[in-house]
């Protein structure tokens, strides 16, 4: 007899498990960037119509696909169709991608962690974090030794991941409990504090003063889809993991609502952490908001150090509060991307949870290490782009046409319907087939061409190639090695058998 599947311990454990994998650095990191330089406050109208007819659409597909089927991404996609999962295997091999690239920022964090005591970045915080933490080479082609710090940070980084899962979902029920709420209540303190210092005015200024007239161009309206699709963990099958660990009769549709509303709340939220910040940063340099105003790792490992070194006072302490609310954001978008390759796994293999985290840590961890080589943040910066940019936007793509025109869907809405608390109209289909799909196309478009006319970051071709390219064929590969790989079906999920 097989037994039962792990399912969550409860409702909230499920939406706090799936906010905490959309919640992450994105929303410290590129939505306040994103919003400000794209028409400030008047970047809500698009970022909102994103939301309801790509984010929310797709999220409670993903989630209710996992919901109805049981199942991870491989084998839900391969319930579809039989040859969809390869397709499926494909989909969770970019998790498993992301999750390897994903824990160099945890790397980072760590050692910035230990720095935040002293200040050790000084008055130079771009040369010390490059320099002197990351120590980088000359470029991609130049890859060297793992830095020994950064090791020490990827170890801690994988061993907590192994930690969390060992014990499957139940314990990821328990952990997020914690890692969700309290990155939240960090960011509220440093809220307080930003808010109260000179200049913040001028800051949260600058980040939501309304420019209307950017609406009338369509790359903002790209922008936004971009960011949401981001955002919300969408096409890499984590949320249909998140989803299989449902019950049968659990309700689908408001909890996806929620984590979407929550999401995005918190990334508004968060403009206002780091655009107070920076408001103060430009008052005590004497200069204006937009030479001060960056995004991603420079944001957070460069213009917010020197920020913090700039405080009148327990700038250890605020220190401490940033880079442990960038450990907990990140660390359970980290756990839920294994899950999702993992889980499939468990599906067609059962195999057990504990031996999946280990194996998947045991051969992840030295992979991982190319990234926090001196080459490393090239390789880092090219498998990201390449990932956000093809592999997701593909993904996202084939999953709208896939559900849309191959699965019953307006039986899937109607099952969904049942149980759920809010009904879905016909506007869900009218997303899923031609909004979604119209808009993934054209951003997919948009950045083939970029890549073609102009390359990416000045790396040579080769690099990209390798990392970019070979990354996201990679997984088309070994995706079509775990779909032929026969089922075993006596073994699925009898426990500890492998
Ligand atoms: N949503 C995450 C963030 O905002 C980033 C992310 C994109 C992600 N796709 C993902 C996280 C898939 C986990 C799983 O930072």
């Amino acid at each position: 007899m097989a037994e039962a599947r792990e399912q969550w311990h409860s409702r909230a454990a499920f939406i706090m498990a799936a906010v905490g994998s959309a919640v992450g650095l994105g929303n410290v990191w590129r939505f306040p960037y994103v919003a400000y330089s794209s028409g400030g406050g008047a970047f809500l109208i698009p970022y909102f119509v994103a939301l309801f007819t790509a984010g929310i659409p797709l999220l409670i597909l993903e989630m209710g696909l996992g919901q109805r089927l049981q199942r991870g991404a491989p084998l839900a996609f391969g319930a579809i169709r039989k040859p969809l999962q390869w397709f499926g295997w494909w989909v969770a091999g970019l998790s498993a991608a992301i999750v390897i690239y994903y824990t160099t920022i945890l790397a980072w964090s760590w050692t910035y962690l230990w720095h935040a005591l002293t200040q050790a970045w000084g008055d130079q915080p771009e040369t010390f974090f490059f320099e002197t933490v990351l120590r980088r080479s000359e470029g991609p082609g130049e890859i060297g030794w793992p830095v020994g710090p950064l090791v020490i940070g990827m170890a801690l980084t994988w061993l907590l991941i192994y930690l969390i899962l060992r014990k499957g979902v139940r314990s990821v029920s328990k952990v997020v409990m914690v890692t969700v709420p309290l990155p939240m209540l960090l960011l509220a303190v440093l809220l307080v504090r930003g808010l109260t210092l000179p200049g913040a005015i001028d800051g949260i200024r600058y980040y939501l003063t309304p420019d209307f007239s950017m609406l009338t161009d369509w790359r903002i309206w790209l922008k936004a889809y971009g960011q949401i699709f981001f955002s919300l963990s969408l096409a890499s099958g984590v949320m249909i993991g998140y989803g299989s660990y449902l019950g049968k009769k659990a309700e689908v549709t408001n909890s996806a609502l929620i984590t979407g509303l929550a999401n995005c709340g918190t990334s508004f939220f968060a403009g206002f952490v780091v655009f107070s910040m920076l408001g103060y940063l430009a008052n005590v340099q004497g200069v204006a908001v937009p030479d001060v105003t960056t995004s991603g790792s420079g944001l957070a490992f460069v213009t917010f150090p020197t920020a913090i070194s700039q405080l009148p006072a327990l700038n250890a302490l605020f220190g401490v509060i940033f880079f442990v609310t960038l450990l907990t954001l990140g660390i359970d978008s980290a756990f839920a991307l294994q899950e999702a390759f993992t889980t499939g796994f468990h599906d067609k293999w059962g195999v057990h949870p504990e031996k999946l985290a280990r194996v998947f840590v045991l051969i992840a961890f030295p992979i991982s290490l190319i990234f926090v080589t001196r080459g490393g943040y090239f390789w880092f910066d090219i498998v990201d782009k390449w990932i956000c940019d093809f592999g997701l936007v593909i993904s996202g793509l084939a999953q709208c046409l896939i559900v849309g025109f191959l699965y019953r869907v307006r039986e899937f809405r109607d099952y969904l319907n049942e149980q759920s608390e809010v009904r879905l109209g016909n506007w869900w289909i009218w997303a899923l087939r031609y909004v979604t799909p119209g808009v993934l196309s054209v951003i997919l478009v948009a950045n083939l061409l970029e890549e073609i006319k102009v390359g990416y970051g000045g790396y040579p071709r080769w690099a990209t190639l390798i990392g970019g390219w070979g990354t996201v064929l990679l997984w088309g590969v070994l995706g079509f090695v775990l779909w032929r790989r026969p089922q075993n079906s006596d073994r699925v999920n009898a426990r500890g058998e492998d």
